[in-house]
């Protein structure tokens, strides 16, 4: 007869084995190369103790070596708030995805949007397990399905620690936020070879989708950090800042900050020569509890600035114009992050704060054939049906259609505060001069002196803050070191907003 000694036994040598993955040697390799092992990555982002992992003796592809799948799934806690996680292993067949990873990951999903808990996909895959045929395409597309039925549901975060080629990458690409590792990390569709039998183009893996690639010029990635252990705690950070489902209300802390705090230097911050710079993350800094916040895609189109902070312990969304790179004007780019970005708030019921200096929409036929009436108009679409508490500052520029976008009171902002510096007119002075004196000035002796002279009564006269707040378009105008408390006590006024919409399926915003 078999004992439960022996049963024991056995359990304990199979769970044993699990955790070898695709066996010593190959976790080996990963360590030497300065990876963590999938296991570690979870070990590293949950609260010690807390994994229960599910499905670990699930298998099913008949050329696994060890009888391990290809990804480790379960749930634990982060700062004791529940998640869901998949890391995919690469010692496991290149953490290539067949039917049963697709399935032990569709499984953890299917609970993370039934409890409502944010889910959290750790990639490091050579994509569609190739032995597996058609069978792998239909778990991608089981896996996708889950990703969209959730967005907006849960926040899902994904980090790539590996290679994510094929079918991979759109875990990330679907994700509400997405980390890389710096080095050997990247995500393409095809790689160098069948490009270079494609196109003959000769490239690495680096240049074809490496963490530079996704977080500076394709807006794949939102941050990128040193290493594995790096990326796990900024998930972690970012966890912090996010509610557990769109239903949960947003995730207030305790605030430790003065909620009354002035900060002196702001009355100063903005320059008096509107072709100076200054750095917006100084005004985000003092205004925001404790001067931290979280920005994500900080080095695509760095002439926005989109991050998470909180306000008297409550998270919302900051949307800022960066005066110190191309002066804040908005591009294609700079649009397509920034309504994304709205987008996320107003699905998790995350306030928006716009901190506006804006010369304008960036001129120019590159600008124009790359579609920037179609991006920024997702920008205004994105603010525009967001119905969560909008709130708007704006500091120096806020010129024409730019303006407009930039979470005005026009298209549904809630409450619009100026500061005495603030320039708000249909277009910047000098534009203006242009088109109202064009005969003048092109029989001006010297065209430069009334241009100057012209420009600077049209912004006495119409570019002030004066003009708009008596027609109510702003709320009013403050001393730029209140604006914290304003900020509180009007985000307080606005968290019982209510707002109706009209009984549709979706609207068709501008792709
Ligand atoms: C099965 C795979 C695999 C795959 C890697 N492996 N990718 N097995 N299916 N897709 C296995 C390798 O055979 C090897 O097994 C082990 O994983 C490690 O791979 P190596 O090549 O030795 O490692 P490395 O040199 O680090 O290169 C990693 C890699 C490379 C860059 C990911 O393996 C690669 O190019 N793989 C194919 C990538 C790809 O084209 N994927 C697209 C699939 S099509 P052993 O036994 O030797 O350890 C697709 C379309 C889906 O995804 C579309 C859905 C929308």
């Amino acid at each position: 007869m078999v004992s439960i000694d022996k049963k024991l036994a056995e359990l304990r040598v199979k769970r044993e084995n699990a955790r070898q993955g695709g066996g010593l040697e190959k976790l080996k390799s990963l360590q030497e190369k300065g990876k963590l092992t999938a296991r570690e990555r979870i070990f590293n982002l949950l609260d010690p103790g807390s994994f229960e992992e599910i499905d670990v003796f699930r298998t099913g592809c008949s050329s696994l070596k060890n009888d391990v799948e290809a990804v480790i799934t379960g749930y634990g806690t982060v700062n004791g708030r529940k998640i869901f996680v998949a890391a995919q292993d690469f010692s496991v067949m290149g953490g290539s995805l067949g039917k049963t990873v697709a399935a032990k990951i569709c499984k953890v999903f299917d609970l993370a949007l039934k409890t409502g808990a944010p889910f959290v996909t750790l990639n490091d895959s050579g994509g569609a397990r190739i032995q597996e045929g058609v069978s792998s395409l239909e778990g991608y597309g089981e896996l996708f399905k889950r990703h969209i039925n959730a967005s907006g549901v849960i926040p899902q975060i994904a980090a790539v620690f590996g290679p994510c080629a094929g079918g991979a990458v759109y875990s990330p690409a679907l994700a509400d936020f997405t980390f890389m590792t710096e080095k050997d990390s990247y995500m393409f569709l095809t790689g160098p070879k069948v490009v270079k039998a494609a196109t003959h183009e000769d490239v690495n893996v680096e240049e074809l989708g490496g963490a530079s690639l996704h977080v500076k010029k394709s807006g794949v990635a939102d941050n990128s950090y040193a290493n594995d252990e790096e990326v796990l705690l900024k998930i972690k950070e970012l966890l912090s800042y996010l509610p557990q489902n769109n239903m949960s209300g947003s995730s207030a802390s305790q605030c430790n900050d003065d909620f009354n705090r002035m900060e002196e230097e702001l009355n100063r911050i903005v320059p008096f020569d509107g072709n100076k710079g200054y750095n917006v993350k100084d005004v985000i800094r003092m205004i925001f509890d404790n001067g931290e916040f979280f920005e994500l895609k900080p080095e695509f189109a760095s002439n926005i600035v989109t991050c998470l902070a909180k306000l008297d312990g409550r998270t919302v969304g900051v949307i800022a114009n960066q005066p110190n790179v191309l002066a804040g004007v908005l591009d294609s780019d700079a649009s397509v992050k920034s309504a994304r970005f709205i987008r996320f708030c107003d699905s998790f019921n995350i306030p928006v704060i716009t901190f506006v200096d804006v010369p304008g929409f960036l001129p120019g036929q590159t600008q124009e054939a790359g579609g920037i009436i179609r991006h920024g108009a997702k920008l205004l679409y994105a603010y525009g049906e967001a119905t969560v508490p909008k709130i708007s500052v704006i500091m120096r520029k806020a010129y024409g259609g730019a303006y407009i976008v930039m979470g005005s009171k026009y298209v549904n902002g809630d409450i619009s505060f100026a500061w005495p510096t603030a320039e708000i007119a249909v277009m910047g002075p000098r534009g203006a001069v242009e088109i109202l004196h064009r005969k003048e000035l092109d029989n001006a002796a010297d065209k430069e002196k009334f241009l100057s002279e012209h420009a600077d009564s049209y912004a006495e006269e119409h570019a002030n803050p004066y003009v708009a707040a008596s027609k109510g378009y702003i709320d009013d105008i403050i001393e730029p070191r209140t604006t914290r408390p304003r900020l509180i006590k009007t985000l307080e006024m606005l968290l019982t907003k209510r707002e109706d919409v009209p009984v549709r399926k979706h609207g068709n915003m501008p792709l």
